[in-house]
């Protein structure tokens, strides 16, 4: 099969190779892969910022697959040949609290991923594929819509009426604009730019800030909510800026600590947080039961993933660079 393979750290090293199709155990599927997406994750892994030790050499790079199962091994009872799979980040945290080791089985580094004409995996690490979306538009899910998800209904259980703010406009925080608004709850996002909070807009966003504009974008929100401040809040940026987000959120209020764009540590005030009560709750994508009630709710909802660009499997090292520069939706490989 053609498959991507990470022979170093750096795009350079990144090689489209000739290698032997895997063969399933007895409980894993192989997958013909349909199309695959990028996430922050896997740019950080080529660029061997992203747990380095942890990475293989050689390495099929991408966690998040979608496509059609094509052989399964004996004991496989979860799934039959010819059903569409999505692969799950998490691959053995299937529901409940994660156990302490979780990133060792993660697909994209440490285990293969998905840029590669086909893909293994044990029975249990893959979802089916919500039926109302095709394979470039699954692919998007297992990271960036899980997280938000698993942020605003599996630990924020939103409510319709709740109000929630979202932090720019990039992978996750589209999806927790969708999700959002799907489940009736009232988003204000803030961005960089008018034309993305137009874009925003028109996925349900209720109110949009430009933070660049608007710096105090905390005082902002606590207008926009009457003083109050939002039910829940996507952190997706960290840094000192939880400080704001403290203050962007009412009292007893829940931030979902999902980013660090602006810093991986901060100097928060302590007192604030008591006063307020607010919950700080740490997000690692989600477990797989999440992932197969939030597939449901894509369906019911009719809720499709934004994709920026498709590029085909030989244009990968241009999707990874059009990551890097910046998009509105996913940037996704199609690999059939
Ligand atoms: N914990 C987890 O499970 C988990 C899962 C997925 C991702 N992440 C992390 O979450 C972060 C975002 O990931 P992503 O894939 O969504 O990234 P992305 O697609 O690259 O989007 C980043 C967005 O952040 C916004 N942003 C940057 N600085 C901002 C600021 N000061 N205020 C408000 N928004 C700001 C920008 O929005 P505008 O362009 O609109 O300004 C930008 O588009 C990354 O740090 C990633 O590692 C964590």
């Amino acid at each position: 099969m053609k498959a991507w393979q990470l022979k170093g750290f750096g795009l350079e090293n990144l090689k489209l190779e000739n290698i032997n199709i895997p063969t399933p155990g007895s409980h894993d599927v192989l997958i013909k892969v349909g199309a695959v997406s990028l996430n922050f994750r896997d740019k950080a892994i080529v660029e061997g910022i992203y747990e380095p030790d942890m990475v293989p050499n050689p390495l099929i790079p991408v966690s998040d697959a979608a496509g059609t199962i094509v052989q399964i091994g004996e004991g496989v009872t979860r799934f039959k040949i010819g059903d569409r799979v999505t692969s799950h980040l998490y691959s053995k945290w299937i529901e409940g609290a994660p156990g302490p080791n979780e990133p060792d089985f993660c697909f994209g580094s440490p285990l293969p991923g998905g840029l590669a004409e086909y893909m293994v995996m044990h029975e249990d690490s893959a979802v089916m594929t919500p039926s109302t979306l095709t394979d470039e538009e699954a692919s998007t899910l297992p990271i960036a819509a899980l997280t938000a998800w698993y942020s605003l209904v599996t630990y924020g259980k939103l409510k319709k009426g709740d109000t929630v703010l979202i932090q720019g406009t990039g992978g996750v925080s589209i999806f927790g604009i969708q999700i959002a608004s799907a489940l009736g709850a009232k988003v204000i996002v803030t961005t960089s730019s008018d034309e993305k909070g137009l874009r925003a807009r028109k996925l349900g966003a209720k109110e949009v800030i430009n933070y660049i504009k608007t710096t105090d974008w905390a005082a902002e929100v606590q207008k926009l909510t009457n003083g109050k401040g939002v039910d829940q809040l996507l952190e997706v940026v960290g840094g000192e800026g939880l400080n704001d987000s403290v203050q962007a959120t009412k009292v007893t209020g829940q931030i979902s600590v999902i980013g660090f764009m602006a810093g991986q540590t901060t100097n928060l005030n302590l007192m604030e947080v008591i006063f307020r009560q607010t919950k700080i709750q740490g997000i690692a994508v989600g477990n797989r039961k999440a992932f197969e009630e939030m597939n449901k709710a894509f369906d019911d909802l009719a809720i499709k993933p934004v994709i920026d660009t498709v590029y085909p499997m030989e244009d990968a090292v241009k999707a990874y660079q059009h990551l890097s520069r910046g998009a509105f939706g996913k940037i996704v490989i199609n690999i059939s």
